[in-house]
């Protein structure tokens, strides 16, 4: 006999199902997920490259390596961080499978599960992962903390620079520093400028990327610790996983030695800035009452929409309405919902597709907030304070 017991309703789906629908469809324009314009990846260059690289006598590029990394591309980094005012050798640098694991390097060093670490009141999800993982605490930049995880040259995902005064009061702080470079070269106006770790090679554990600049897939990113702090950061890297990744290490090594990488890096500034400018003459047109952060550089722009309504439900509209965006609470340390915020990234939409990409925002939005609604806002004049001791979502 079948039952004709009813099932029960379906959970509504959360953001990442959302995300991953959306990107599933190639009718959804993704302003989420922060990745490089793949157009801009140089695939003919890249290509000789590896030739290249399988070719080299004794198979070197396929063969086991040294945990800190090659020599050839450490001198490399060295030599550019040189140029930036930071005395670096190539034997303090480094090599790790992406920023993503230079930062959990400099995170193991540092601290032991519970531990505060100051962040912005918004920051990069994947340092909130890292410190999920590890049992740590997200907490504001000027609460008793064990170290500061910063972004001095470009911040994700609002797009800014500290400034003299804001990097000063952070090193009065005298602790340590994780100084996450990755946007650095990304800045609109201006090349990359003198990195915190310049000023203090005590303190500061500066982590640096290729993902970028070049492409993320080859996971080539690199950690420059204090000297004292070299050997354990080795010792952690050849327990995780013996060694970086020797051909994409032989890739990027290549590729600086045959292109011409600064040359490159003006050509994305002004690509990314050309798509910056347009994503935000069509917010201002479509959504005029949103409070828009205008970036100095990267990948996205921070907004505050007009109206508190729930982000899961904005988000689900958006998708129906055939469009994505990354929801404020992914960059939040206890994963606030309140204020209402969305990271939209222009990085990987076509050119051509950001304005229709934020009428289907504007059309959502209407059709969750109403055409005239308005209301009071719960969200504080400036970024406001980082909440703590809220257990932390990612
Ligand atoms: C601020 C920041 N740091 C680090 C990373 C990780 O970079 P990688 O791909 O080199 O691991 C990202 C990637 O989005 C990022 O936005």
């Amino acid at each position: 006999v079948q039952s004709r017991r009813p099932s029960p309703p379906a959970a509504p789906p959360d953001a990442e199902t959302l995300q991953r629908r959306a990107a599933a469809d190639p009718g959804v324009i993704g302003f989420g997920g922060g990745l490089p314009a793949d157009v801009l990846f140089p695939r003919a260059a890249l290509t000789a490259a590896f030739v290249r690289a399988v070719q080299r006598p004794a198979a070197a590029a396929l063969q086991y390596g040294w945990p800190e990394g090659l020599e050839g591309l450490r001198t490399q980094i060295a030599e550019r961080l040189r140029r930036r005012g930071a005395a670096v050798a190539p034997e303090e640098v480094l090599v790790t499978n992406g920023a993503q694991q230079a930062l959990a390097i400099a995170l193991q060093i540092l601290c032991r599960a519970g531990a505060r670490v100051g962040v912005d009141p918004e920051t990069y999800p994947g340092a909130l992962d890292v410190f999920t993982a590890r049992g740590l605490v997200a907490a504001p930049l000027d609460g008793d903390v064990r170290a500061l995880y910063l972004m001095p040259a470009l911040s994700n995902p609002r797009g800014h620079g500290m400034d003299d005064l804001a990097r000063a009061r952070a090193r009065a702080r005298r602790l340590p520093i994780i100084e996450d470079d990755a946007y650095a070269d990304l800045r609109f106006e201006g090349p990359a400028g003198r990195p915190l770790l310049a000023d203090d090679r005590e303190r500061v554990f500066h982590v640096g990327t290729f993902s970028k600049t070049l492409c993320p897939g080859l996971r080539v990113g690199y950690l420059v610790p204090p000297p004292r702090h070299k050997a354990r950061a080795l010792r952690w890297k050849r327990s995780a996983d013996l060694q970086p990744n020797t051909l994409a290490q032989t890739i990027v090594e290549d590729f600086l030695g045959h292109q011409d990488f600064d040359a490159r890096i003006v050509k994305l500034r002004r690509y990314y800035g050309r798509k910056a400018a347009r994503l935000l003459e069509a917010l201002r047109r479509e959504l005029p009452r949103w409070e828009i952060d205008e970036p100095e550089g990267g990948f996205a722009v921070w907004c505050y929409p007009d109206e508190e309504r729930p982000e899961l439900d904005f988000l689900a509209r958006a998708v129906d309405e055939g469009v994505s965006f990354d929801p404020g609470s992914m960059f939040r340390g206890n994963g606030a919902v309140t204020p209402l915020a969305v990271r939209l990234c222009h990085s990987s939409v076509d050119e051509a597709r950001i304005e229709e990409g934020v009428r289907r925002l504007a059309r959502a939005w209407r059709r969750l907030a109403g055409p005239g609604a308005r209301g009071p806002r719960a969200r504080p004049a400036s970024p406001g304070p980082g909440r703590t001791n809220a257990p932390l979502r990612r």
